[in-house]
């Protein structure tokens, strides 16, 4: 697994120190609100088990499985729900937690659907940004690191539905998925 790694972009200390950091500001942001998290499946697994460790306030969790990319590398643009909420939004300040906003066509659709469904209010925290790539107006309100367009893996990304399991986040050598 480690020969398809080109570079190691995030390490498992910089990973740990920003969600601690996020866990700290959500805490305050969120206190008193009985958020419930959305964790979008299945890129932000790692992610939202990481992060629901440092919030040190009540929260509800509950998953969805969004899926625009199939089994290639770019977005087909067609967002699908694999697998739906259990829980009804309507009136529940929302946060959505996500591994990485690119086109922003995912979180898009997601937030409008969100805010079809009543919820008071809808926010995104996102581990990865990569703002070189969007086609939508997509910003997230919590960002954990802002990166270049390079193909990353790990820490819950996958290609081709391999390597999540890494423990950082990795640049994949480009003859790996070219
Ligand atoms: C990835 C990632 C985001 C989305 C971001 O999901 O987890 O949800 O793509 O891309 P976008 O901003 O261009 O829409 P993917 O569809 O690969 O499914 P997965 O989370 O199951 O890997």
């Amino acid at each position: 697994m480690e020969s398809a790694i080109q570079e190691v972009l995030l390490d498992e200390k910089q990973l740990e120190a920003k969600i601690k950091d996020l866990g700290r500001i959500l805490s305050q942001d969120y206190e008193d609100k009985n958020p419930l998290i959305i964790c979008v499946l299945k890129g932000s697994f790692i992610f939202t088990a990481e992060l629901v460790k440092r919030i040190s306030i009540p929260v509800e969790i509950d998953f969805i499985s969004l899926s625009s990319y199939g089994s290639g590398t770019e977005s087909s643009g067609k967002v699908r729900v694999m697998k739906d909420l259990d829980v009804s939004v309507e009136g529940r300040h929302v946060l959505i937690i996500e591994d990485i906003i690119d086109t922003g066509l995912t979180m898009s659709y997601f937030t409008d659907l969100l805010i079809r469904r009543d919820a008071a209010s809808v926010k995104v925290v996102t581990l990865l940004d990569k703002p070189e790539r969007r086609k939508t107006d997509m910003k997230a309100d919590y960002i954990g690191f802002t990166i270049p367009d390079a193909f990353v893996v790990g820490f819950g990304l996958d290609f081709a539905e391999k390597f999540r399991n890494l423990p950082y986040i990795g640049v994949l050598k480009p003859e790996v998925y070219s």
